[in-house]
């Protein structure tokens, strides 16, 4: 299939992989990359630039296929060293960027330099014009529904991505709730140009996670996620466990004089305990309401071929019958 996306990113199938934090290592973007999708390795996990350069080498011997590196610019006591970043970015011959959280607007001239694609992870419209207005190559519209930081809007992407499609210029892919053909024909149907998917990769065999957590993706419903951290504005929706209940509790009870230090046991350092040790219940992970549409763990390649196929099908057979 070509769209603008495909052809932005030189990548045989309008699939992106978005970054998760210690969900995002090489492995998994190389399994992507190589299916014909966009891998993406997590800038941040990498717990120096030093660290992300040996990333990034370790996925160019898994694969000869483009792959990209996420950047996310979230709130922090202490901003990691962005700039030190892109130069291993740039260093280790990546041409792909994904950026997030905040607006990377500061830092574009030395990802242009580099000649370096950017698209930038929106939760709303008007972000979205920002980053093509800075010269964002493309944008992946991430609704509501999304697994991570839906933003404070809470427009699902039935609405935002037509809103999207009736305002942008540069290409975008649909992100939050696509798991699967549907999603792909559907998103394509709303103007987008392809997919982005974060929790629906997690559950394959290449990703690099514990597998109590692909079990509890595939365990899980739609109604297992909770949001968190709406008073502190930073928003994340998670998999419902013992101790998201827990902080929820907590919320409730300090309502609008929440700080980051009621819930801080629930909310830092908790991925290496999920993603490495499996112990799901250690704190508040990211996952998306797509949980209840996730019900295997193929191999990447298996997930999209069968994405691919079922889409021809469905637009070939299917759509066409009904005109
Ligand atoms: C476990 C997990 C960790 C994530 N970590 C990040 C991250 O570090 N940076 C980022 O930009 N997005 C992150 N995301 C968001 C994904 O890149 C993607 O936008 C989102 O999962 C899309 O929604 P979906 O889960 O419904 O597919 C994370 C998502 C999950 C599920």
């Amino acid at each position: 299939m070509k769209t603008r996306i495909t052809e932005l990113f030189g990548i045989r199938h309008p699939i992106i992989q978005g970054g998760m934090h210690y969900v995002g290592f090489a492995e998994l973007a190389a399994a992507v990359s190589d299916a014909g999708g966009l891998g993406i390795i997590t800038g941040l996990t990498q717990k120096t630039p030093e660290l992300l350069a040996r990333e990034i080498a370790r996925c160019r011997d898994m694969t000869d296929q483009p792959f990209g590196v996420n950047l996310t610019f979230l709130p922090a006591f202490t901003a990691p060293p962005y700039p030190e970043y892109i130069a291993a970015i740039r260093e280790g011959g990546v041409k792909i960027v994904e950026t997030a959280g905040r607006s990377p607007e500061q830092y574009m001239p030395a990802l242009k330099a580099a000649n370096i694609k950017v698209i930038h992870k929106c939760t709303s419209v008007r972000h979205s014009l920002k980053a093509e207005s800075i010269g964002c190559d493309a944008v992946s519209v991430d609704g509501f529904e999304c697994g991570g930081h839906p933003g404070e809007d809470d427009v699902p992407n039935m609405i935002l991505l037509p809103r999207a499609a009736d305002e942008l210029k540069i290409p975008f892919v649909a992100s939050g709730g696509m798991a699967d053909a549907r999603s792909l024909v559907a998103a394509l149907a709303m103007g987008a140009e392809g997919i982005n998917m974060g929790t629906r990769f997690i559950a394959t065999k290449e990703a690099p996670v514990h597998d109590n957590v692909k079990r509890a993706i595939v365990a899980a419903t739609e109604l297992d996620t909770r949001l968190i951290m709406r008073t502190l504005r930073n928003t994340e929706r998670v998999m419902r466990n013992k101790a998201v209940d827990h902080l929820i509790a907590i919320e409730r009870e300090k309502g609008s004089s929440l700080k980051i230090d009621d819930i801080i046991e629930e909310v830092a350092g908790v991925y290496p305990k999920v993603m490495v040790n499996g112990d799901l219940d250690a704190g508040a992970w990211s996952c998306g309401m797509v949980v209840g549409l996730i019900n295997d763990v193929p191999s990447v390649k298996e997930l999209i071929d069968r994405i691919m196929a079922d889409a021809d099908r469905l637009i070939r057979g299917r759509l066409a019958a009904l005109v």
